[in-house]
């Protein structure tokens, strides 16, 4: 069950998740008309979709969220990862659309909080290759913070490769101090606060 907070969000049934393999948005849409980025919460019916984009992200992303090879998500591991309880295990999902084209889903944020210190959570984040760079990924950080904090949550933690230097720059420039004896794995510590709230959204923490 999902908290009142994402009252605020609508919830999209017309979802489908970019493929590698399919043409990006012709530029001359997006010269006419700004993208709308959707976020809401994962829900269980997007679990066929969470697949496709999981085998058609690049071995290295999958490499960077995943710290496996896997080429494609166990049963078991899809239903964990799609049935989320709202709570303890919070899954938002970004979705994109362009003009008049389909909606496409470009990332997952979510956090997990831990038994043994309720006010932490670990946090993972991925956003599908082509849709990288683009701010997709530091929006979703933003809403997962405010539902993070609405539920008690205010720090989150990240075990990162050395070798992602994208997510370590993003997790430098929110002042997140890293540690770690292996290593090949940072330990990030993350303050929730540190995220910026939308100013849209700040009345979901009153
Ligand atoms: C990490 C990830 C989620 C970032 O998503 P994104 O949508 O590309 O991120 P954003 O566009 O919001 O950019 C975030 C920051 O990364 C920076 N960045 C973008 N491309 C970069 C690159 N090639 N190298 C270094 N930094 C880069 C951006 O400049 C931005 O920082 P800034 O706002 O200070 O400029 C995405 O790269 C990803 O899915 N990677 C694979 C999975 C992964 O590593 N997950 C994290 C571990 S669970």
């Amino acid at each position: 069950m999902m908290n009142s907070a994402f009252s605020y969000i609508n919830n999209s049934t017309n979802v489908r998740i970019l493929h590698t393999n399919e043409p990006q948005p012709e530029p001359a849409s997006a010269a006419t008309e700004e993208p709308h980025l959707l976020i809401r919460p994962l829900q269980p019916s997007d679990a066929s979709g969470v697949q496709a984009a999981f085998e058609r992200m690049s071995p290295l992303s999958r490499y960077y969220r995943f710290h496996s090879g896997l080429r494609r998500l166990p049963d078991s591991m899809l239903h964990y990862l799609t049935h989320v309880d709202g709570i303890d295990h919070v899954a938002l999902v970004a979705i994109e659309r362009w003009g008049s084209l389909p909606p496409v889903g470009v990332g997952i944020a979510r956090f997990v909080r831990l038994a043994q210190a309720p006010d932490t959570a670990e946090l993972a984040i991925a956003v599908v290759d082509q849709a990288q760079g683009r701010g997709i990924g530091r929006r979703l950080l933003q809403e997962l913070a405010v539902v993070a904090r609405a539920h008690g949550v205010s720090t989150f933690t990240m075990a990162v490769l050395a070798g992602n230097r994208r997510v370590r720059h993003l997790l430098a420039g929110l002042g997140a101090s890293g540690s770690g004896t292996d290593a090949s794995v940072i330990d990030y510590r993350v303050p929730v606060a540190a995220l910026e709230v939308p100013a849209s959204r700040a009345h979901l923490l009153a």
